[in-house]
């Protein structure tokens, strides 16, 4: 049975999902050296923001299939070395896009009213109203920066409490921006023109310290700043200066630079409201992404697709499943042609023809390069390492359409360009699925792939085809079928022969001394 390692605190009801697959083991809080030791027994992890999957935890983890992230932000994995080792990341993208949302206007609210002071201060026995005069946000300025999910969501109830929008996002549309009601802006504007600026972006190299002396400076004496997408995009040691300043009138943090928060200046200010990551920490968020990712890592350890992989690109299970039959041809041919080739492959060439022209062709690549690598890397190529693997082996991959070629309504082309040589072959669906060889080096034939197979390089003269058939026999090889394909009579020729039985050592280059072969490629798909 697999076994899952559950190393963050997730609600029981995705422990119940992966209990009906695997065995799972929850270990919350576990030190590095620890979940390093540990790691190599499990198939799948799943986590929050607490436990780091670094590189050597990555490395350890020899037997691991899917890491599962239950909530957005990936920062906490090391994404690219998972990738490499053929791991699946998943996260759930929509669990908890609300709860963030509503967590960044209460901080919104809290920040203009004073709620968390006016709250202590009650308990504290003081009944101070002159000291507690809020400010309203109707007909303020709202900043959005980053009008993905959450910001949207944050955008469209700021307008319905009468905030002005402004939003800086480079990766969204004006209309999508005008939809919202927000006016797209750069940042600096953003900066002069907004009485609340609430950040929705991930932690990147250019969102890093986003929010640094030089934009504080850029804002109003009355801004305040609110952050619940991730720690490290505010430089804090220059907010808590602004703050001390009187540059700006406060700030509400959900998330820092580091987590925990240990000892910091943020802590000094009433102006300053603290919350430690509490964005996705309602009971209905910790219940969607707990089943969100549960599902996920279910399916994978079950040899579905994720719905949600971060480092699959292109290949949802809508995708999957609609191009599951391209997939297998890609696959076959891909694996096919890597064994004509033989040695090492530089190069590799995809061409989608007739109506297959006109797919995207991402995944039939994708599918290709596993197909090509899976003779050198076995099970350790899948779709989500299979273009790294290439691109690290200098395997120039090129993708090409061309909607001209119609011997079949739709075919597949692959070429690979090796240390020896460049092979060439194509392939089609039948109306019922089935996958045909249409093609091998320009040779048309007709054959469907078998596990064992024959080709033969050779001049089409009368008594070679036997004298082929005679040598398997006398090795005890059966043939299950046999094709010739030729472009004009008694010229060269490819014979392709699907195989009961796998090539005994030695036959091989018996068949090469045959008079009349040219060349002999035994292949195993
Ligand atoms: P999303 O991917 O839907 O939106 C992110 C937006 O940021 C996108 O529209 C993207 O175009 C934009 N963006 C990227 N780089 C940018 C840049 N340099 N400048 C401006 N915009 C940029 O993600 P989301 O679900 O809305 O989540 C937003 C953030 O909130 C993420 O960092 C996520 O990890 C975090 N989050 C935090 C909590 C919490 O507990 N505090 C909960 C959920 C999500
Ligand atoms: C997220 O990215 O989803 C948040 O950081 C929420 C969390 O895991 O607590």
């Amino acid at each position: 049975m697999a076994k899952v390692l559950v190393s963050d605190p997730i609600d029981q009801v995705g422990i119940d999902i992966l209990s009906q697959v695997a065995q799972v083991d929850v270990k919350t809080g576990l030190p590095p050296e620890e979940l390093v030791k540990i790691i190599p027994e499990y198939d799948a992890m799943m986590l929050r923001s607490g436990t780091r999957v670094t590189k050597d935890i990555i490395a350890a983890a020899t037997n691991l299939k899917i890491i599962g992230r239950a909530g957005v932000g990936v920062d906490n994995i090391d994404v690219p070395a998972a990738t490499r080792q053929g791991i699946v990341v998943v996260n759930s993208p929509e669990g908890n896009t609300i709860a963030a949302a509503e967590h960044a206007l209460a901080m919104i609210l809290s920040l203009s009213r004073h709620i968390p002071e006016a709250n202590q201060s009650v308990k504290n026995e003081q009944w101070e109203r002159k000291r507690f005069v809020g400010a309203e946000v109707y007909k303020k300025t709202l900043g959005v920066v980053g009008l993905g999910k959450i910001g949207s969501h944050v955008a469209n109830v700021a307008k319905s409490m009468g905030m002005k929008l402004l939003a800086y996002d480079p990766f969204i549309s004006k209309e999508r921006a005008d939809q919202l009601g927000c006016t797209l802006v750069d940042i600096d504007l953003l900066f002069a023109e907004s009485d609340y600026i609430t950040l929705h972006i991930p932690k990147t190299p250019e969102t890093t310290h986003l929010i640094n002396k030089e934009a504080l400076s850029k804002m109003k004496p009355n801004a305040r700043i609110i952050n619940c997408a991730r720690g490290g995009t505010i430089d804090e040691d220059a907010l808590v200066e602004a703050i001390a300043a009187g540059k700006i009138a406060g700030a509400a943090l959900d998330v820092f630079e580091e987590e925990p928060l240990g000892e910091s200046k943020l802590r000094d200010y009433e102006n300053i409201i603290l919350t430690p990551h509490l964005g996705a920490s309602t009971a209905e968020a910790q219940v969607n992404v707990a089943v969100d990712v549960a599902e996920q890592i279910r399916d994978v350890l079950l040899g579905l697709p994720a719905r949600s992989a971060v480092n699959i690109p292109g290949l949802t299970p809508d995708v999957m499943e609609k191009m599951r039959p391209y997939l297998q041809l890609a696959e076959t041919l891909g694996n096919l042609v890597g064994q004509l080739a033989g040695g090492r492959i530089e190069r590799l060439t995809v061409r989608l023809q007739g109506e297959l022209a006109s797919t995207k062709g991402q995944p039939i690549v994708v599918a290709s390069i596993k197909g090509l690598l899976s003779q050198a890397l076995r099970e350790r190529v899948n779709y989500v390492n299979a273009a790294i693997e290439a691109k690290e082996r200098g395997i120039r991959i090129i993708e090409t359409h061309d909607a001209s070629i119609r011997d079949y309504s739709d075919s597949l082309h692959l070429a690979a360009q090796g240390s020896l040589g460049e092979h060439s072959v194509t392939g089609a669906l039948l109306s019922d699925g089935e996958i045909r060889i249409t093609d091998v080096d320009g040779f048309p034939i007709n054959v469907p792939p078998s596990n064992y197979m024959l080709f033969t390089v050779h001049r089409d003269m009368p008594g070679i085809i036997g004298k082929i058939g005679s040598l398997l026999g006398s090795f005890n090889v059966n043939i299950a079928s046999m094709q010739v394909g030729r472009k004009i009579v008694r010229g060269d020729a490819v014979m392709a022969l699907s195989l009961d039985d796998p090539l005994p050592e030695g036959l091989l280059s018996e068949i090469t001394k045959v008079s009349g072969i040219r060349d002999a490629y035994t292949v195993k798909l």
